[in-house]
């Protein structure tokens, strides 16, 4: 890795060409991995060093994804995965932790943690980069750039594209990275979901908002259900569930308004019953799982441009 720190934190300063840099690498990579399989041999040669992979919040996706990048990039993960049997349970802090892990010198950190930990500030702290992988409600970058990813796929552009976000907007750090990538990549950006959900000062002036779902899908060129984000609501009253389902719940009826050739995305894990039903994987738009399929080649073009100081 070279001196000179490329971490990710955020997409506030990325340029249309790096993003497209990454994008052609990871579609690359893809293409190269398609070829390989169990009996095709060795896909790669060399040990580059190791890289530590800190999720001191739940993670299924994101982790494995990052696991699997570090290991194709050639790097070994070292993982802590919620911090049960660690020190962090005899009140070590989550700063001291990385510090220790920093000292066994990992060539880059990933690290995912609540709102409380000020990731820029230990980022400064650290002598080698930081790429974050969901910061509390601040933003999740590399689930923006995967999902953008799974767009650019199917149209290779996506400027003037409509992306509706269902649901809980407010505490999703995914739409914070999305209203970052969509001012790089011009796509336009709208909300439908309740009113305690869609209404956030910080991105009030920069999207359109839909009342009823019907209007927001026949509107939207992608539509994209977010979970709702129980574990950060003040209080479990804020709306009532079957409402939300009436409403919000993407049903194969409520997606007939949506456009043929629309994408239906979903950042995972899934409520199925609660924002799509189960049978949203038989409707031909869904590309669900192609999200967590493309996380894994976005991540390992992420840390493959971040070894060469690129990112
Ligand atoms: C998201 C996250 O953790 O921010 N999921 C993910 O990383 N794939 C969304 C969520 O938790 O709802």
């Amino acid at each position: 890795m070279p001196t000179s720190k490329s971490s990710l934190l955020s997409l506030q300063n990325f340029s249309k060409s790096k993003v497209e840099t990454l994008f052609s690498e990871a579609l690359q990579l893809k293409n190269n991995f398609n070829k390989f399989n169990l009996t095709s041999g060795v896909y790669h040669s060399g040990y580059r060093g190791t890289a530590a992979l800190l999720f001191f919040e739940p993670s299924t996706r994101t982790r494995f994804s990052f696991e699997a990048a570090c290991s194709r990039a050639g790097f070994h993960p070292l993982i802590l995965d919620g911090g049960v049997g660690t020190s962090l349970e005899k009140g070590e802090t989550i700063e001291d932790t990385v510090f220790n892990i920093e000292a066994m010198r990992p060539l880059f950190f990933v690290i995912r943690c609540h709102d409380q930990v000020n990731l820029p500030e230990l980022e400064t702290k650290l002598s080698v980069p930081v790429i974050n992988a969901g910061w509390g409600k601040q933003g999740h970058p590399t689930q923006a750039l995967l999902d953008a990813l799974t767009m650019f796929e199917k149209w290779q552009n996506l400027e003037g594209k409509n992306i509706l976000f269902i649901g809980d907007i407010k505490h999703s750090r995914v739409v914070a990275s999305h209203i970052e990538l969509s001012t790089v990549l011009k796509y336009n950006v709208a909300f439908c979901g309740p009113e305690d959900f869609v209404n956030s000062e910080q991105w009030n002036s920069k999207v359109k908002k839909f009342h009823h779902l019907k209007e927001a899908l026949q509107w939207a060129d992608v539509a994209i259900a977010l979970r709702l984000q129980k574990e950060r609501h003040d209080n479990d009253n804020m709306f009532l569930v079957d409402d939300y389902i009436e409403n919000y719940g993407l049903s194969a009826n409520k997606l007939r308004h949506l456009k043929e050739d629309a994408l239906i995305l979903h950042p995972g894990p899934v409520n199925y019953g609660i924002e799509v039903e189960m049978e949203i994987h038989q409707d031909k738009r869904s590309v669900i799982l192609k999200q967590v399929e493309n996380g894994v080649f976005i991540r390992e073009s992420i840390i493959r441009q971040m070894s060469k100081g690129e990112v």
